[in-house]
């Protein structure tokens, strides 16, 4: 019989410090007014000094773990999706493996930048359905105010902190239909960030440089594609799709996918507003939201989808 990874929890975590767009104006030449237009988004959270991406991470992962009603030790395989690790090595989901007192199976990092969590659903998807594993904690933690230059308004308007979760067990049940995940490393020069120590500049800082208008264009047209695929992969039509839970980079661009669908915004999933972009958290953290306030109910079909760096892009379809 066909095994589905089946989400049986999910979990979220945000900083406690909320920055308002008015808190960057006083810093930058900015407006509330040019930010919320342009974006979206009216605040962010940021992290507290003493946070990291595994604290946040273990956080989240904790209430995925109490809502599924299992223990720690039953997952068999943790990814995490981080493209601000605290260290080079080990990897954040062998900390976070520690964390969660786990001394079993095994723990890995993915640096797919705001697509992490799609390409972490497609590897957890194509370990279960291969009996490889059999129960799978998912989580998309950042830190990007540490890798964001305040004084660029080009980028410091976008980006905050946050962790998400998700966990998916193998059953008879339909969980994640398909999953699709594509990279193209010929835009490098539009969005990235440098690691410079790494590059021989001991006393060099790396921060996120992008060239905005062109990588909403690669964005909107990717993700329009992406749409397409998914539904021509399970022979499904626009009006198939219950929810849409988009990446949160700009609600221009999430509006554009919302178009394509022909999907009113009342059946998509916005955090942005109060989030900005948390890249590989963002889409497990809207996932969470929709599924605790029970806008998203149990037999529903949910298209997440993400762009990020590389380009990286991608889509999951689930079964709620
Ligand atoms: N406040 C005020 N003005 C700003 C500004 C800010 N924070 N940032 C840029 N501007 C100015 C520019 O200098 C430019 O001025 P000019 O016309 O005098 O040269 C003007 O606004 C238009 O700049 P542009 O970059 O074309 O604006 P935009 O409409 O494309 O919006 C972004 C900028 C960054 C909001 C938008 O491009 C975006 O969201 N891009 C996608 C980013 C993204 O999703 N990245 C992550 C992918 S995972």
């Amino acid at each position: 019989m066909t095994q589905y990874a089946k989400v049986i929890g999910t979990g979220g975590y945000l900083p406690e410090e909320i920055r308002t767009n008015e808190h960057i104006s006083e810093k930058v030449d900015t407006s509330d007014t040019w930010i919320f237009e342009r974006t979206g988004i009216k605040s962010r959270r940021i992290a507290a000094k003493h946070e990291t991406t595994s604290s946040m991470a273990e956080v989240a992962a904790r209430q995925a773990i109490e809502m599924a009603g299992i223990a720690a030790d039953d997952i068999d395989l943790i990814i995490v999706a981080t493209g601000t690790p605290e260290n080079v090595y080990p990897g954040t989901g062998c900390v976070l493996q520690h964390r969660l007192g786990i001394k079993k199976g095994v723990a890995f990092d993915i640096q797919a930048a705001c697509s992490g969590s799609i390409f972490g659903l497609d590897i957890a998807n194509n370990y279960i359905k291969s009996g490889a594993a059999k129960t799978v904690l998912v989580v998309g933690t950042e830190i990007n105010s540490r890798i964001t230059d305040w004084t660029d308004r080009g980028t410091c308007i976008l980006f905050g902190d946050g962790a998400g979760a998700v966990l998916l067990q193998a059953s008879d049940e339909q969980g994640i239909l398909s999953t699709h995940i594509h990279s193209d490393g010929q835009y490098e020069d539009l969005l990235n960030c440098p690691n410079p120590q790494a590059m021989g500049d001991a006393d060099g800082v790396g921060y996120i440089s992008m060239k905005g208008n062109e990588v909403f264009k690669v964005a909107v047209n990717t993700l329009g594609r992406i749409v397409d695929e998914t539904l021509a992969a399970n022979n499904m039509q626009k009006s198939d799709i219950d929810w849409l839970v988009p990446h949160q980079a700009n609600i221009r661009i999430i509006a554009a996918t919302a178009k394509k669908l022909k999907m009113s915004m009342d059946h998509v999933v916005v955090t942005v507003e109060e989030q900005g972009n948390t890249s590989s958290a963002s889409v497990l953290l809207a996932f969470n939201e929709a599924v605790r306030d029970g806008r998203i109910q149990r037999g529903q079909t949910v298209l997440l989808e993400a762009f990020g760096a590389g380009f990286t892009w991608g889509s999951a379809l689930i079964r709620y």
